[in-house]
């Protein structure tokens, strides 16, 4: 086996947020501070916590095997549209107690927001005022640059990498201006706003620095020929999109389960009432079409309704998400799955998620950059299909179909992290 190598993790590494004061930002920023003055311990980050097994049958930790970034070396920081730091935004937020913010105030109140990259109609719920004034697209990526340049300088950092836990951008169809690097530049140059979204200006100017950069909300953003070229060009990965943290991680995991099974699905209705801002932007029917198309798909590409058409030739899917302000992040999520078996006898499946949308995102945030940075140091450009695990709508080329079957993707990590290592997989109990 071919072993790739791997540049050691020296030095700094800085984490630009885009969306610093967002829920999910300050939970996983007061997380990782917590874990690495070890007041609390990073629970469900893969990249901190998870084992594997090696070739001859020994078990290891993941950070053990392949060289990750110690926590002790990220700097953080970032931008958003309200000029609050990250411990005034984490009070906002209301995801941690304040006990927990205090152990480490004076790191978050010490991350103060860069102006934004925003523009109103591509989140019409939101009023910023902590924003930058640009002519035009390409003048908002300069601007980015000059950002990410400055914060890499200031802080004395080896490497940055880039992630987007900013708000859902409203839904727009591939259009000829992303097909190619040539016309998405044109397109930021003649200042097509409605084409060149500001997540696209953050997602280019991260590209350019040579930082990787993650999608961690269903925006089209990198998703595009034109990112994917670029990226490839400037050798950085690139990653997403959206989180799979909740609903959709407990679908990846109940849909394989009944295909292994050859149990029949006739429906499938979810239904969620979440309270913070992020479900009061996905109250706009623009932005919820985004995360609609990105939760839909997950089904029929784990059940291959062509393959098996008795089972699953005639399934009724339905996702809905509702904006109700008095659960804040205590997201409620309902599936009502209608299965059968045996003679086509019908049976019902009633799931129901009391989660905390922050909590169960914030180390997948974190994984993806730590595992992104990797990546990076492995000489490994474009799209980091291996990190679909952590995404809810994985990114793929045309030619590719994503895969979106947890077990599988976990088989995809693990594979790729014995690629960095020269291994081979074991060869009866992985
Ligand atoms: N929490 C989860 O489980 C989960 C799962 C999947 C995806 N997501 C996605 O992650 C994102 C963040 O979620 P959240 O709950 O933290 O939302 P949030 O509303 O608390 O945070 C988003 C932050 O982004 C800022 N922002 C918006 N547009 C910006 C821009 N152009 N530039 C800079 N900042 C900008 C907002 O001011 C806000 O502070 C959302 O897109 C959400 O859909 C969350």
């Amino acid at each position: 086996m071919e072993k790739i190598e791997v540049k050691e993790a020296k030095g700094k590494l800085g984490i630009l947020v885009v969306g610093v004061g967002g829920a999910v930002s300050t939970t996983m920023i007061t997380g990782t501070l917590a874990a690495r003055k070890g007041v609390a311990k990073p629970i469900g980050s893969i990249a901190q916590m998870a084992t594997m097994r090696l070739e001859n049958g020994e078990e290891k930790a993941i950070k053990d095997i392949v060289p990750l970034a110690d926590l002790n070396d990220i700097v953080f920081g970032g931008w958003d549209i309200f000029p609050d730091n990250a411990y005034e935004a984490a009070m906002y937020a209301e995801v941690l107690k304040e006990k927990d913010l205090n152990n480490v105030k004076e790191e978050l109140q010490a991350i103060k927001p860069m102006p934004a990259a925003f523009d109103h109609n591509w989140a019409k719920r939101l009023n910023g005022t902590h924003i930058k004034k640009a002519a035009t697209r390409w003048e908002m990526v300069e601007q980015l640059r000059q950002d990410i340049r400055d914060f890499k300088a200031a802080n004395n950092c080896e490497r940055m990498a880039v992630l987007w836990a900013a708000s859902t951008e409203i839904y727009i169809p591939l259009s000829e201006e992303h097909m190619s690097l040539a016309a998405l530049e044109k397109a930021m140059k003649e200042n097509n706003t409605e084409a060149v979204s500001p997540s696209m200006c953050y997602a280019y100017a991260a590209i350019a620095e040579g930082a990787p950069f993650i999608m961690g909300a269903p925006n089209l953003c990198v998703d595009t020929p034109a990112m994917w070229e670029f990226s490839k060009q400037m050798n950085v990965p690139i990653s997403g999109k959206d989180f799979k943290s909740g609903q959709t991680l407990m679908k990846t995991v109940l849909a394989p389960m009944f295909k292994t099974r050859m149990l029949g699905v006739s429906g499938w209705f979810s239904t969620n009432i979440l309270g913070n801002r992020d479900g009061e932007v996905l109250d706009d029917p623009a932005n919820f079409k985004t995360k609609e198309v990105s939760k839909l798909s997950v089904i029929d590409n784990i059940f291959e309704p062509e393959k098996y058409p008795d089972l699953y030739g005639d399934v009724y899917h339905k996702v809905r998400i509702n904006y109700y302000p008095p659960r804040k992040d205590n997201k409620e999520a309902w599936d009502n799955i209608d299965i059968f078996g045996w003679m086509g006898y019908p049976m019902e499946i009633k799931v129901n998620f009391l989660c905390r949308d922050s909590i169960l995102a914030a180390p997948i945030a974190l994984d993806l950059v730590l595992f992104s940075d990797l990546a990076m140091r492995a000489g490994m450009s474009g799209i980091q299909t291996w990190l679909s695990f952590f995404c809810k709508s994985p990114m793929h080329d045309f030619e590719h179909q994503p895969v979106h079957d947890l077990f599988q993707q976990w088989r995809m990590v693990k594979q790729t992290l014995r690629d960095m290592i020269g291994e081979k997989a074991p060869s009866y109990l992985d």
